[in-house]
């Protein structure tokens, strides 16, 4: 794996409090929080209707933002066994993980991961397995997450898309709360009702939908790391 590509600026660097991106992770954190003199948030799960809509991209920085700036202790689980990509954007080893909680019984405490953020912990997706839904048994995911969630404010489950695979349905039987992403111009509105559907089916406590904008945030990214690069040949 090539995590050096990506050694230039990592999410850690990225983060500004003042990026439209955090200013949404506050205001779905207290969105989230259902009642806010309560300090823990529980096991909540990031879901979409397919690939690449953003779903890892808003669990990190929720993650981060509630550990930065709320001051609690938070865990980001990746669920995605499938396409694991928590582990590269934290810079944590993967493997053990989730899967080896799953497969092995391993306890879920040993298998968290630091980072730089003292505040910030992570349970990587582990090895990689052929049928990883066959691991998703909702018993064993409820107490490996009732577990955790003693010890952390918030427990932010990554998960795969909805309408590919059946593992978010099966996860969101063991969260609380689970939050849709959609992405704006490109998810179609009857394909989010539909992953919609499949979650309420299975369930699931749908609190709330993150409209994933590139269009708008993506430039403000771009730039800053133009800038970024400007300001560094300048010090040449
Ligand atoms: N708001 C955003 N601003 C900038 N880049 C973004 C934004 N949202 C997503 N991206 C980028 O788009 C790509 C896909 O995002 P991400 O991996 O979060 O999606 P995903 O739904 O988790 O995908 P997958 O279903 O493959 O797991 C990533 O390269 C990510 O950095
Ligand atoms: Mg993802």
């Amino acid at each position: 794996m090539q995590l050096d590509d990506k050694k230039d600026r990592d999410i850690f660097d990225m983060f500004d409090q003042e990026s439209p991106i955090a200013t949404e992770m506050r205001r779905l954190y207290s969105n989230i929080q259902t009642n806010p003199s309560n300090n823990s948030i529980g096991g909540l799960m990031v879901t979409s209707a397919n690939r690449g809509e953003g779903k890892s991209t808003v669990a990190s920085h929720l993650a981060l933002t509630v550990a930065r700036f709320k001051e609690k202790k938070s865990l980001i689980i990746d669920a995605d066994l499938r396409k694991p990509r928590i582990h590269q954007i934290f810079n944590v080893a993967r493997n053990p993980g989730l899967t080896e909680c799953l497969e092995d019984n391993m306890d879920p405490l040993k298998v968290v991961k630091d980072t730089k953020i003292d505040n910030l912990k992570v349970i990587p997706s582990g090895r990689l397995v052929k049928s990883p839904s066959h691991l998703f048994e909702k018993e064993r995911l409820r107490d490996i997450f009732d577990k955790l969630k003693f010890y952390y404010d918030i427990v932010i489950v990554d998960s795969p898309p909805v309408i590919p695979v059946s593992d978010p349905m099966l996860l969101s039987g063991a969260v609380d709360k689970v939050v849709m992403v959609v992405l704006a111009g490109k998810t179609p509105q009857n394909v989010a009702k539909r992953a919609r559907d499949i979650l309420l089916d299975a369930d699931a406590n749908i609190i709330g939908v993150v409209v994933n904008n590139l269009s708008e945030v993506l430039p403000y990214y771009y730039d800053y790391k133009y800038y970024g690069y400007e300001h560094d040949l300048e010090n040449q």
